[in-house]
């Protein structure tokens, strides 16, 4: 099988994709695939086997293979673009088509579509350009809140607001990977990630769930977290066999809802009990105000942005998606699946052999 593994890309998750790229590449069975190691520079300069060529070249190249593994993250990679081009070539790709990696980009579409379908997500306001959280919204968010880019990923411009002051600052931090921007309420409690697979036959399983533990060196599970080490992933994490079904429930139902195919990891966090969340409270009822944002201030309706939850205050809240999720062996997807006995190489052979065109 000729496979031609798709990695670096002009966003700011570059060198995050070169290291799962970089454990794709040597866990693939070499017997089995002949390899062709695609680049795309930060700059937009692509190379095929580390020889620089012109886009045209690449393009041949990738139009030559029976499969390509887009092995990158973040925008103009994972989020259609790169996909798009792959289908107009006609080749087949591994993982998730246009439509669920473009509304998996971006967090404000995410969440719509994942409250549409029952889901619940945090309470949050999406600010476009330019604009500033309502003093309305400052009032039914309450603190802290998690300043997010829309679309970007591994944390890259996160941050926590403890105080109202240090807004604008995350504001600008946030802004500059995105214009577009999440002010959300933080959700105390555990967090869990459970990936998703979907099997050649089309069985699609969610994996045991994982759960972060936090060093105490970082306010949230940040870049640092992440690639630094110090983050601790307990897999299967200690949930009740109830807890952990809902749990990969949940994380099923997300893929359907964002039409997905091949993986997913879903992030969540398990609510502590207790009052806090406001949510059986009926602040939702808060009303709009001069900006057009307020309660629907993530355009979801009734309960639409996760205010006004009625059901369940034990509900895991939909975090985020990734539909490519970290691949360093250090990451979470490819641990969750060697805890459940598919190693690295059977995984790699599981989301090839389930590519489309
Ligand atoms: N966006 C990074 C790669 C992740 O969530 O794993
Ligand atoms: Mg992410």
């Amino acid at each position: 099988i000729r496979l031609a593994v798709l990695y670096g890309g002009r966003s700011s998750e570059h060198e995050v994709s070169r290291r799962s790229a970089a454990s794709i590449l040597a866990h693939l069975d070499r017997e089995a695939y002949q390899v062709t190691e695609v680049l795309i520079g930060r700059d937009g300069q692509w190379q095929v086997d580390r020889e620089p060529v012109t886009l045209p070249a690449a393009l041949a190249v990738l139009a030559a293979q029976d499969v390509v593994f887009p092995a990158l993250h973040g925008p103009y990679g994972e989020d259609g673009s790169v996909q798009s081009m792959l289908e107009w070539l006609g080749v087949r790709y591994v993982g998730n088509g246009v439509f669920a990696g473009a509304a998996g980009m971006d967090k404000a579409v995410t969440k719509k579509l994942l409250s549409a379908a029952g889901l619940r997500v945090a309470a949050g306001v999406t600010l476009g350009p330019g604009e500033f959280l309502s003093r309305a919204d400052q009032r039914r968010l309450g603190l802290p809140v998690f300043v997010k880019p829309a679309r970007a990923g591994s944390s890259i411009g996160v941050s926590r607001v403890d105080e109202w002051w240090q807004l604008p600052t995350a504001l600008l931090l946030a802004r500059g990977a995105d214009p577009k921007v999440l002010v959300e309420r933080a959700v105390p409690g555990r967090e869990v990630d459970v990936a998703v697979l979907e099997h050649p036959d089309g069985r699609i399983e969610a994996g045991p769930p994982l759960e972060i533990t936090v060093p105490p060196t970082s306010a949230f599970f940040d870049y640092s977290a992440k690639y630094d080490g110090g983050a601790v992933f307990q897999i299967p994490a200690e949930l009740d066999p109830a807890t952990t079904r809902l749990v990969q429930d949940r994380a099923i139902r997300a893929f359907h809802a964002l039409g997905c195919r091949g993986l997913l990891r879903v992030d969540l966090f398990l609510p502590d009990p207790g009052p806090a969340q406001g949510s059986a409270t009926g602040d939702g009822a808060d009303g709009g105000d001069q900006n057009g944002n307020g309660p629907n201030g993530n355009g979801g309706g009734a309960g639409g942005d996760g205010d006004g939850w009625v059901g369940d205050p034990a509900e895991p809240v939909v975090n985020e998606v990734n539909t490519f999720p970290g691949f360093t062996s250090a990451s979470q997807f490819p641990r969750i699946w060697a805890q459940a006995g598919i190693a690295f190489p059977d995984l790699l052979d599981i989301l090839i052999a389930g590519a489309r065109g």
